[in-house]
Formats: C-alpha cells, sequence, structure tokens
C-alpha cells in the first residue's frame, strides 16, 4: 500500500520544486528537457550511435581550452609565438591545456568523420534525414576550416608555411581563386593582417557558425529520432515483426518493407 506523504514532506518538496515550477510556467523550458531526456530510442542503437555525442564532447573540449588559451595569447607577428613559449612554459597547467586544444582538434576531425561514416553505412542520410546531412557536411567543411585558420596561429615555420601552401591552394580555384587568396591573406602578402583575420575567424566566426549548425543539427535529431542499424527487426521504426508459429520457417513469408514502414501494398 503506497505511505501518504506527511504535510511536511509535502511543504519541502512544494518548496523545492518552486523555481522549477516557475521557470517551467514561464519558458516550458522543463518539459523540453523532460522529453529530450526521457524519447524513446529504437530499443537496439549501439555504441556507433555514441560518436556524434564524442564528437560533440571533442567540441565542447575545444571551446572551453580555446577560451582559456585568448586569455593569454597575442595575436600579432612579433609577440604569437613568445605567448605560446609563455603558455607552454610558465602559465599554470599551461602545457595541458595547449597539449588538449592541439590534440583534441585533430580527435573532432577523425571523430566527425567516424560519425559521418557510420551515418553513410547505417543508411541514416536517407529520408526524412536528408537535410541534417547536408547541415552535416556544412559542419564538416566549417569545421576543416576551423582546423586551417588554427594552424597559423603559432606563428612559427610550420605554421606559415603551411598556410602558404593552404592559402596558394585555394588561389588555384577557377575563378574565385585570387579572390579568396587575398580575402584570406587581408591583402598581397601574409603578415599581420593575415594573422589578425585568422584569429578572428578561429575565434568568434567559425565557433559562431560551428554552434548554430550542431545546435540546428541537434534539434532535428530530436525532432527526427535516431534511425535503427540497418540489420534490425525495428527498422521501420515499428515493433519487430510476429514471431511464425508452428509453420515450417522456411515457408513463412517475410512481411513487405513497405507494410512494416505502414504504407500500403499494392
Ligand atoms: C560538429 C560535428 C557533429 C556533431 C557534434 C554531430 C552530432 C550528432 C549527434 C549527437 C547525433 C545523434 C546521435 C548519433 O547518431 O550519433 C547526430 C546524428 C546525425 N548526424 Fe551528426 N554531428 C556532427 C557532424 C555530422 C556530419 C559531418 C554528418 C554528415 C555529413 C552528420 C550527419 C548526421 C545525421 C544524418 C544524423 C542522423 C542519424 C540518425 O538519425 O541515425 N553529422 N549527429
Amino acid at each position: 500500500m503506497a505511505r501518504r506523504k506527511s504535510a511536511r514532506r509535502q511543504q519541502l518538496e512544494t518548496a523545492a520544486m518552486y523555481p522549477l515550477d516557475w521557470l517551467e510556467e514561464r519558458s516550458g523550458l522543463v518539459g523540453g528537457l523532460r522529453y529530450f531526456l526521457f524519447r524513446k530510442v529504437p530499443g537496439d542503437t549501439n555504441w556507433f550511435h555514441t560518436l556524434g555525442s564524442a564528437t560533440l564532447t571533442a567540441f565542447l573540449v575545444q571551446l572551453v581550452t580555446g577560451v582559456i588559451l585568448a586569455m593569454y595569447y597575442k595575436p600579432d607577428p612579433q609577440n604569437a609565438h613568445d605567448s605560446i613559449d609563455h603558455i607552454t612554459n610558465d602559465v599554470t597547467l599551461g602545457w595541458l591545456v595547449r597539449g588538449m586544444h592541439k590534440w583534441g582538434a585533430s580527435v573532432f576531425i577523425i571523430l566527425m568523420f567516424m560519425h559521418m561514416g557510420r551515418v553513410f553505412l547505417f543508411g541514416a542520410y536517407k529520408y526524412p534525414r536528408e537535410l541534417n546531412w547536408i547541415i552535416g557536411v556544412l559542419l564538416l567543411a566549417t569545421g576543416l576550416f576551423e582546423g586551417l585558420t588554427g594552424y597559423l596561429l603559432p606563428f612559427d615555420q610550420t605554421a606559415y608555411w603551411a598556410t602558404v601552401v593552404a592559402i596558394n591552394i585555394n588561389g588555384t580555384a577557377p575563378f574565385v581563386g585570387p579572390f579568396l587568396a587575398s580575402l584570406l591573406r587581408g591583402g598581397a602578402e601574409i603578415g599581420p593582417d593575415t594573422l589578425a583575420r585568422f584569429y578572428s575567424l578561429h575565434m568568434l566566426l567559425i565557433p559562431g557558425a560551428l554552434i548554430g549548425l550542431i545546435t540546428l543539427h541537434l534539434y532535428l535529431v530530436i525532432r527526427l529520432g535516431v534511425t535503427s542499424p540497418p540489420w534490425s527487426d525495428e527498422a521501420a521504426g515499428e515493433g519487430p515483426p510476429p514471431k511464425p508459429s508452428g509453420a515450417r520457417a522456411g515457408l513463412v513469408r517475410p512481411r513487405p518493407r513497405a507494410a512494416v514502414r505502414g504504407r500500403p501494398t499494392e
């Protein structure tokens, strides 16, 4: 038999819930969060489905470590490399934060490719998720551009010459090439303006674009739901097909896919 709550306990619960109720009444945010956390996903999702969240985690690590680095980094050719040295050798745990940001960039890109591979192999880009695939492609291009702009920031020989090569490659594009190269350089030569431009792109414009695209991407993931693996019985989002009873297994006709999807068959 369910025990009745004491009046005092009820009072305490009401007081504890008051801020949440206040927020929910005015914004609906609590209900939204509850929907997000307790929404249904196919029963046979597996470790491959965690690659998107792993990519998101890598991105968040980049955001946090990047903000810390930006507190010490100086984006001008005279001081850029010295400020990186200072972060690595003098700032408390600076070597760790810098290392996490530097290696984390590769982890982010690798995870993004692995997540894209899983989406491709599971056929999760098909109707109705085409738009989310397109947003994913934009995320991939923007993520790679973030890596390119970050590579110049230490302003050492490797950074400088890698950027010269990257800008020259862009310069070979038909029609828009020269314009693109000069836009990236911020003038005729790579110099102070290039560094300032890359820094601004790297820490403001591109992360802003990534955050916007990721928000859209996740909105669509929640709205459309996650796909099952291709080998799943639940591939069409319904329960498993009925088990054959009594009849010889070889004589049981599989249910046509169209019927499984709920579409009328011929
Ligand atoms: C910043 C990069 C990205 C983040 C943070 C991200 C995050 C996520 C998350 C958390 C999910 C749901 C769980 C999962 O299926 O793993 C997801 C699903 C999806 N992602 Fe991404 N993603 C990124 C890049 C990409 C790229 C590059 C593509 C493809 C070009 C892509 C296409 C998709 C599609 C189509 C789905 C739906 C999959 C399904 O319903 O099974 N995403 N993403």
